[in-house]
């Protein structure tokens, strides 16, 4: 189980090109449009809200910047793996050649549980946004159809639907998804953009001030009224003050998941040395500076308080500007962007899933192309696997899966960095991660800090998830892995 791919067999045949190999088709602008579709989503257009009425105040631009460099640390490592070995299955496959099969195999499922519940995420906040619209045009969704059991409804339809219209979209084909994402970027970027352009003059400086809202607890504790230990167990910490500012930017992580996706698409890189650490940190560099900007307006509108518990804080936001007839025009666009997060996340969880399939770690049937050349049966698999969640799991509830599986997911890489500088420090780095050891370890350090801060019961389903892992792949994966068949017979029939 800690067998290792050799790098220069994932190199020459990722080289390969020619009949039954993805095509090289994407540019480093490509790649960066692929990012920011995966990126700019739910986490900014609904978590920003609740994060400033909760958490931050008007200071949740400082929990954005906290966010964007926590995710930067991981993200100068995924771009040396992904310049270095530029093939497709992102994290699975760096760990992989770094830490071997059993680990790989953790990664890989750990990725699963990130992309499928982020399109389940987001398939949520979609469908609140989707409402909103139709209420706008005077139409009317019974609310029993619009939130799961567990929330007073019983199920989530729009978020059910849309899962299902994309994934039918990904099974006809990763060129049309593809050319359906750009048009997406596009408008999505646009509405950012224009919401900070327009909103700008009509920012009421009060809405800013106080800048970062006072923590009684931590005036206490300055004042030496509640001891530190007391303020920390109770509910003080996190609401407001500097500890509010550090749990929301816990929050708005959720913002910056996806930047890692560009990374799953090595393989369609026309120049993938040169142009995967391009997409992956300038999609991520983009997105922080809008998110700043964003976040600025949007507090500077209205006061937060007023976000409190709102679902779609953008359109409570723009009311406030003197473009409220633009709000229609804006709904559609955010809902426009959103539909292109939740199709990268289904596009990158296929190609997970592809590639453990035919490393053997998976039935085959999980690799089975359709005349389109799409994996169809994983398509459909998670179709139906996605739409469960969205249709019955309550929002934060998966949001904060998502949050601990992305985040574990960038430790490893992390570790895998530092490994390789180890273990094989001749291959050529097109790309190297700036201060190693110390980024990987700050990397290591902000992740392992942020997933301390999510709930006790992330973690445990966190467990559960892995638990299930575990066990499929002692029953199916270890006897079937591709590379360790070639190993045996390599070492003439003898296991070890
Ligand atoms: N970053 C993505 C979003 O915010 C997952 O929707």
């Amino acid at each position: 189980m800690w067998y290792k791919k050799s790098i220069a067999k994932l190199i020459s045949e990722a080289e390969q090109s020619g009949e039954g190999t993805l095509k090289r088709t994407l540019s480093s602008t490509g790649l960066i449009a692929l990012g920011i579709g995966a990126i700019i989503g739910a986490g900014l257009f609904s978590l920003t809200g609740i994060a400033a009425a909760d958490h931050a105040g008007p200071a949740v631009m400082l929990s954005f910047i906290i966010a964007a460099v926590g995710c930067a640390f991981a993200g100068l490592c995924y771009a040396e793996f992904a310049s270095m070995i530029p093939v497709a299955g992102s994290a699975y496959t760096y760990s992989y050649a770094t830490m071997g099969e059993f680990m790989a195999w953790i990664i890989g499922w750990d990725l699963v549980l990130e992309y499928a519940l982020a399109a389940a995420t987001v398939a949520v906040s979609w469908s609140q946004y989707f409402n909103q619209l139709l209420l706008m045009m005077g139409l009317h969704i019974p609310p029993e159809l619009l939130t799961g059991p567990f929330e007073g409804g019983m199920i989530n339809l729009p978020a059910i639907i849309i899962v299902c219209l994309l994934s039918l979209l990904l099974m006809r084909g990763t060129q049309e998804s593809s050319a359906v994402n750009n048009i997406l970027v596009i408008l999505k970027v646009g509405v950012v953009v224009l919401f900070i352009a327009l909103g700008w003059q009509f920012i009421d400086p009060a809405n800013h001030t106080p800048f970062i809202p006072t923590n009684e607890g931590e005036e206490m504790v300055k004042q030496g009224t509640m001891g530190f230990w007391d303020f920390w167990n109770s509910d003080y910490r996190g609401h407001y003050g500097w500890t509010g500012i550090l749990q929301a930017a816990g929050v708005v992580f959720f913002a910056f998941i996806g930047f890692d996706a560009v990374s799953t698409a090595a393989q369609e890189a026309k120049n993938p040395k040169r142009d995967m650490p391009i997409g992956i940190i300038g999609s991520l560099i983009i997105c922080t500076i809008l998110y700043v900007l964003f976040s600025y307006v949007m507090t500077g509108l209205a006061p937060y308080t007023a976000f409190s518990g709102d679902a779609k804080p953008v359109a409570t936001a723009f009311e406030k500007t003197g473009y409220h007839f633009l709000n229609t025009a804006m709904i559609v666009t955010i809902i426009a962007g959103y539909t292109s997060v939740i199709l990268v996340m289904l596009l990158g969880q296929s190609r997970v899933f592809y590639s453990m399939s035919k490393d053997g770690l998976l039935p085959k049937f999980f690799s089975d192309l359709s005349k389109r050349q799409t994996p169809w049966k994983t398509n459909l698999i998670f179709m139906v696997f996605v739409s469960i969640f969205a249709g019955f799991v309550p929002v934060s509830d998966l949001g904060h899966m998502v949050s601990i599986g992305t985040l574990f997911a960038f430790t490893l890489v992390c570790i895998g960095i530092l490994v390789l500088r180890k273990t094989n420090p001749e291959i050529e780095r097109p790309f190297k991660t700036p201060l190693v050891p110390l980024v990987p370890i700050l990397g290591i350090l902000v992740c392992v800090l942020m997933m301390a801060a999510l709930p006790i019961e992330s973690w445990e389903r966190l467990a559960i998830w892995m638990a299930i892992g575990v066990a499929f792949y002692f029953a199916y994966g270890y006897k079937n892995s591709v590379l360790r068949k070639e190993k045996e017979r390599a070492n003439g029939g003898n296991i070890e």
